[in-house]
């Protein structure tokens, strides 16, 4: 990895296994590299729409099969990242102004950013060990934050991801229930360079590389603690508010 020694992710357990749905995208694909590189873990998975076992997140069959699959494997889950996440494509372009809002484009964001991730937690989750340090993390937005909202605009993406904020939050708050050592963190990874973000990156505003993001990311997911369960934080693993 750029920028510094490999990470040890020594609060992990040993053994157990790692996975990253969106292990295609710029952020999914640099912590899949950072969690291999790491050798933490006996097992890291990436999952894809391309990839086999198959995750759509359009397509809960699917994400029930590849859940199977993990479970399948020898070894607790003991780190899940859902680096997946829609913010435009060639229909739908962020809303600048109410009058640009459509239901359709709605229906996407909300599918891809909430439902889809909705879905990961309902077949993920239950496969957490019940002892021991685990971490579901999704990447979330700070422009999913409501207290944050200083802008206006891109409503599709701001509101799925908010919804994301409050689903992520009611899974954290069921899990502990079961499994006291678990923790389920919504992330803000920054601005990082990616298809994602490409189009709006403005000017004089520093897009980090991929690869510093998961580097950055990887060590808030180890320092977290039971405390931080069902909290946003940003890749330094500051607090951000809902
Ligand atoms: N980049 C930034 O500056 C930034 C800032 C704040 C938050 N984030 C968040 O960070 C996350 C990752 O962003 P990124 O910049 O790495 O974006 P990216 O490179 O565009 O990656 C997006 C990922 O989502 C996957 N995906 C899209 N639709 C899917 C579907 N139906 N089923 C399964 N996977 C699907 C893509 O898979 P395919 O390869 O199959 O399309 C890809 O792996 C997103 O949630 C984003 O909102 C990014």
């Amino acid at each position: 990895m750029t920028g510094g020694t490999t990470l040890q992710l020594h609060s992990f357990p040993e053994g157990g296994i790692a996975a990253i749905a969106g292990a295609t995208g710029a952020i999914g694909n640099a912590l899949l590299t950072a969690l291999k590189a790491s050798g933490r873990f006996r097992e890291v998975i990436g999952l894809s729409r391309g990839g086999s076992p198959r995750l759509d997140l359009l397509d809960e069959e699917c994400i029930a099969t590849a859940a199977q699959h993990v479970a399948g494997m020898k070894g607790d889950l003991r780190l899940f990242i859902d680096a997946t996440g829609f913010l435009y494509n060639d229909a739908f372009s962020p809303e600048k102004s109410l009058k640009q809002i459509s239901a359709a484009q709605m229906a996407h964001a909300f599918a891809l950013n909430a439902t889809g991730p909705a879905l990961l937690m309902k077949h993920f989750l239950p496969l957490l060990p019940r002892e021991g340090k685990s971490v579901f993390a999704t990447l979330s937005a700070r422009v999913g934050s409501i207290g944050d909202n200083k802008a206006g605009g891109w409503y599709s993406y701001r509101a799925s991801k908010a919804a994301l904020n409050q689903i992520l939050r009611s899974a954290a708050i069921e899990t502990a229930r079961r499994k006291p050592d678990a923790i389920c963190l919504a992330l803000h990874p920054g601005t990082v360079e990616s298809p994602l973000s490409a189009p709006f990156q403005k000017k004089g505003l520093i897009a980090r590389a991929p690869e510093s993001a998961a580097r950055e990311l990887l060590a808030v997911v180890d320092r977290a603690d039971a405390g931080n369960n069902g909290s946003f934080l940003d890749y330094k693993g500051e607090v951000l508010p809902w």
